[in-house]
């Protein structure tokens, strides 16, 4: 087994205190020479010392951590938001500890305690269960920085957001463009705030061409997965429709495979149309017209906001809504009848 050197031992070789050590590792230098600041680091790299993380804490009481809590790691989408986190954090030193609530509240809600009673520095939340009175009770009575973000519904203190809305807009301008005139969306039945909105834009999209909303939309209520998707396919069938929206890409994918199995070619007997505009979406067959979230940059922005709040507490309140774009792949075309 090798040996881990201590902070005992290369201040006993530096001979010095343990306290000058510490403080040296910890930028606390300026009360000590240059040779012995010189031979404190000297030593450190001879002898592969790392300082002990929680002893570092203690001292200058601060974790530099971040929570994360997103609602499904499984989702492509919530692995590139984690990761546009992490570039971020990492340029700052701060450590994100990601958690996935897998769509239970109650995870959640135990992830985001843990996270504050072991003192992590602020909280990123994209998940929808944290509630008003956690806010008010903990975080800011606490004075916990956090950000809330995509699923969470509520709108407090820092934020990013995309255009919900606009996207929808867009899904439904395309496919009405293209001459669809029978349009389901499959959605889960208790769909979170910012997906609402973007069957709030479609519905709009609609009106504003002139047309029935009644008239066009079957509304299909399946999970938010790619399962979700797959058991969507045979109501989508049933409902005679010409065009599909899927809320977000891993349904569509699921509802391609499920139209598949049922025989139906996608986009020549129904064309599906996506949201997220995560990477799978261009390996699938057809590759997915889809609207284009940012997603990394979503993250990179979540963690910068974060960290300025942490470290500036009492800046002015910062919002970001970032646009969304539609891409035209190959899942959509014009209707056959
Ligand atoms: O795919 C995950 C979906 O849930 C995305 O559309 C994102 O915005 C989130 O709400």
């Amino acid at each position: 087994m090798t040996h881990k050197v201590t902070i005992k031992e290369l201040a006993a070789k530096a001979g010095v205190s343990v306290t000058t050590v510490s403080q040296i590792l910890n930028g606390k230098s300026n009360r000590f020479s240059s040779d012995t600041i010189a031979r404190v680091h000297k030593l450190q790299d001879k002898l592969n010392y790392i300082p002990n993380f929680n002893a570092r804490n203690l001292i200058l009481n601060e974790a530099k951590s971040i929570g994360v809590v997103v609602p499904n790691i499984g989702n492509p989408f919530f692995s590139s938001f984690i990761d546009g986190i992490q570039k971020v954090s990492r340029d700052f030193e701060y450590l994100p500890f990601n958690f996935s609530g897998d769509n239970d509240s109650q995870l959640e809600e135990y992830y985001v305690e843990q996270l504050i009673g072991r003192g992590t520095n602020g909280l990123i939340i994209a998940s929808s269960s944290i509630t008003k009175e956690t806010i008010d009770g903990i975080l800011k009575k606490n004075r916990i920085p956090y950000l809330l973000m995509d699923q969470n519904p509520l709108s407090d203190g820092d934020q990013i957001r995309t255009s919900d809305e606009t996207g929808g807009h867009l899904v439904a301008n395309y496919l009405l463009s293209m001459g669809h005139k029978r349009i389901a969306i499959v959605v889960p039945s208790n769909a979170t705030s910012n997906i609402r909105l973007r069957l709030t834009g479609f519905r709009e999209e609609v009106i504003n061409q002139g047309m029935d909303p009644e008239q066009i939309i079957t509304v299909i209520n399946s999970p938010l997965s790619k399962t979700g998707g797959f058991a969507a396919a045979g109501a989508v069938i049933n409902s005679e429709v010409t065009a599909v929206f899927t809320v977000n890409d891993e349904m569509a994918i699921g509802l391609y495979r499920g139209l598949k199995n049922k025989g139906i070619q996608v986009p020549t007997d129904i064309s599906v149309m996506g949201y997220d505009g995560i990477d799978l979406g261009t390996y699938v067959e057809p590759e997915l017209t889809t609207i284009q979230q940012p997603i990394s940059r979503m993250g990179e922005l979540a963690a910068q906001l974060l960290i300025n709040r942490i470290q500036k507490p009492n800046i002015d309140r910062q919002v970001i809504e970032l646009p969304v774009r539609l891409i035209e792949r190959k899942s959509v075309t014009v209707p056959k009848k």
